[in-house]
């Protein structure tokens, strides 16, 4: 063949690709606009896990508009609930719980040497210690993460808990931005 026939050829495969690549994009936009087969998708910050666990754990109160200016000398002190199984010093280690100088904004489950429950791994994976997260597994750790090993009821004051996130976001020499900032 010479090079005018050549470029036929390409011609149409190039016009066949078209076709494809259209009846796929097709194919997506029907798919998408027909099957919203997870509702709720879109909504951000894990709202499907909490729809799901909805039933067994009640709503818990956001800490957020609290934070910025929480009594950091009550958060101190509710922190002493729990000392007998964490450190809150930076580089002092872990105790029965894992250390938690910096823990707002840590990953979970990250802690050099800790041996995590399976619960804690599976459910951390990729996640970070929000003040989301904090608040839901402060009020209640074992409905937040099932099977956690951490033996602790939870503080149901939400003045409380915003007293002790607020004094947890300041175990740093960096500490987190408040919500909303
Ligand atoms: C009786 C011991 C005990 C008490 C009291 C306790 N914890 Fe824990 N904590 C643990 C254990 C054990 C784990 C690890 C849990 C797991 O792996 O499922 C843990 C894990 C955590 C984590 C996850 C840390 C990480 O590295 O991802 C946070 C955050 C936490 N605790 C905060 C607190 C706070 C705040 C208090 C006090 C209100 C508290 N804990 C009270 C034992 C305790």
């Amino acid at each position: 063949m010479d090079s005018f026939e050549w470029n036929k050829v390409f011609a149409a495969l190039l016009a066949a690709a078209f076709v494809v690549l259209g009846v796929n994009f097709l194919a997506e936009e029907l798919f998408h606009s027909n099957t919203p087969d997870k509702p709720g998708y879109a909504l951000e910050g894990g709202a499907t896990e909490e729809a799901t666990t909805a039933a067994a754990a009640p709503t818990v109160e956001s800490v957020d508009a609290l934070l910025a200016s929480a009594d950091l000398a009550a958060g101190e002190k509710a922190g002493k609930k729990c000392a007998a199984c964490h450190n809150f010093a930076e580089g002092a280690g872990n105790k029965v719980g894992p250390g938690l100088y910096g823990i707002v904004n840590r990953a979970i489950g990250v802690a050099d040497g800790f041996g995590y429950s399976s619960a804690m791994k599976a459910y951390g994976a990729g996640k970070t210690w929000t003040y989301d997260e904090l608040n839901g597994f402060l009020f209640k750790p074992k409905a937040h993460i099932k099977g956690t090993s951490m033996g602790f009821a939870g503080i149901k004051k939400t003045e409380q808990r915003a007293a002790l996130i607020a004094y947890l976001r300041s175990l740093s020499a960096d500490p987190a931005p408040l919500p909303g900032s």
